[in-house]
């Protein structure tokens, strides 16, 4: 390396080359990929080292942003949910520069519960980790791969020896990500006190994680908020999910916790929370029982992106619909 050109650059570009090659990038740890980001960022840099290699002066480098984006995506409703990720997340993952993916999939299978083909669908697509809700249970097989199922978290809140785990931690991009899942009391079955369980949760993950990131699963707006402003500073996002209607209050807390009160559901836009509008407008006239069916037609997209630095610090929390 001569004197007139700037190490760091070059650093730089032979990691692009590395991914590129299939070895690790010492820049985000990504491994036998290339992100999209890097494309760019060594493009610059090329050009950038040869201005200065061909004037013979010397660059003074900047040292590169590194950071995290991570997409919770709310509510999956049915085969119109999981057709609309199917098209659109990879797209999504690039235009965000996403790393980490969060899918709440307790409407994946029929509108209620999982199955293994829906949460297998899912991880196919490249989601790193499913949050449930109040609908765990709804379809049966679940008690058949729940145990195994790395990658798949329900509520941490149900009564000790509930089959499954209420948290699970898995590594992305050199960070550890906690991802936990808890339900709400008001409106909802009754269930273990989510803020008491919280408490031992964070206990028990006391310096083994870098990020923690909170599915609250609720009904109330009040319980919700109050749950943000009980973990504000303590951890990354407490992002709603369950009434399948987007908040618009998404905001970085002041204890540095991004949070919403719902990030709405992903499904069928022309329908009651992503079931047959008839069917439910029906229900309500006639107070009679009817059996709920999964809407058709266009879908939207409910879901939010949570930045962080390199320091894992909450910048921001957008919502994308
Ligand atoms: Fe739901
Ligand atoms: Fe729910």
């Amino acid at each position: 390396m001569s004197g007139n050109t700037c190490i760091m650059h070059v650093a730089a570009f032979f990691n692009h080359n590395n991914i590129l090659s299939g070895s690790r990038c010492e820049v985000r740890g990504y491994v036998g990929e290339c992100h999209p980001e890097h494309s760019e960022v060594s493009e610059t840099l090329r050009n950038i080292h040869t201005y200065h290699v061909a004037r013979g002066t010397k660059h003074v480098a900047k040292k590169l942003e590194v950071h995290m984006n991570i997409l919770f995506i709310g509510d999956v409703v049915g085969r119109p949910g999981r057709n609309y990720l199917a098209m659109n997340l990879q797209k999504l993952v690039n235009d965000n520069n996403i790393d980490f993916i969060i899918v709440n999939g307790e409407n994946s299978a029929g509108g209620v519960g999982i199955t293994k083909s829906t949460y297998d669908e899912l991880l196919g697509m490249g989601v790193d980790m499913i949050t449930l809700g109040n609908h765990s249970w709804a379809k049966k097989e679940i008690f058949e791969f729940i145990e195994e199922s790395d990658k798949l978290v329900r509520p941490a809140n149900y009564p000790k020896g509930t089959p499954g785990k209420g948290f699970r931690i898995t590594e992305k991009v050199g960070k550890r990500i906690a991802v936990i899942n808890l339900c709400g009391r008001v409106f909802m079955d009754c269930i273990e006190c989510p803020f008491k369980i919280i408490d031992e949760i964070l206990e028990e993950l006391k310096g083994k994680t870098d990020i923690i990131i909170v599915d609250f699963h609720a009904e109330a707006t009040s319980e919700k908020l109050a749950m943000g402003w009980y973990l504000d500073g303590r951890v990354k996002a407490v992002l709603g999910t369950h009434t399948h209607i987007q908040t618009s209050d998404e905001r970085v807390l002041p204890g540095g916790t991004a949070y919403i009160t719902d990030v709405g559901m992903t499904g069928p836009r022309d329908s009651i929370l992503g079931v047959d509008k008839d069917i439910v407008i029906r229900k309500f006239i006639t107070g009679m029982p009817a059996r709920f069916e999964v809407a058709s037609g266009e879908a939207v997209l409910g879901a939010v992106k949570i930045a962080l630095d390199d320091n894992s610090a909450v910048t921001s929390i957008i919502r994308i619909i």
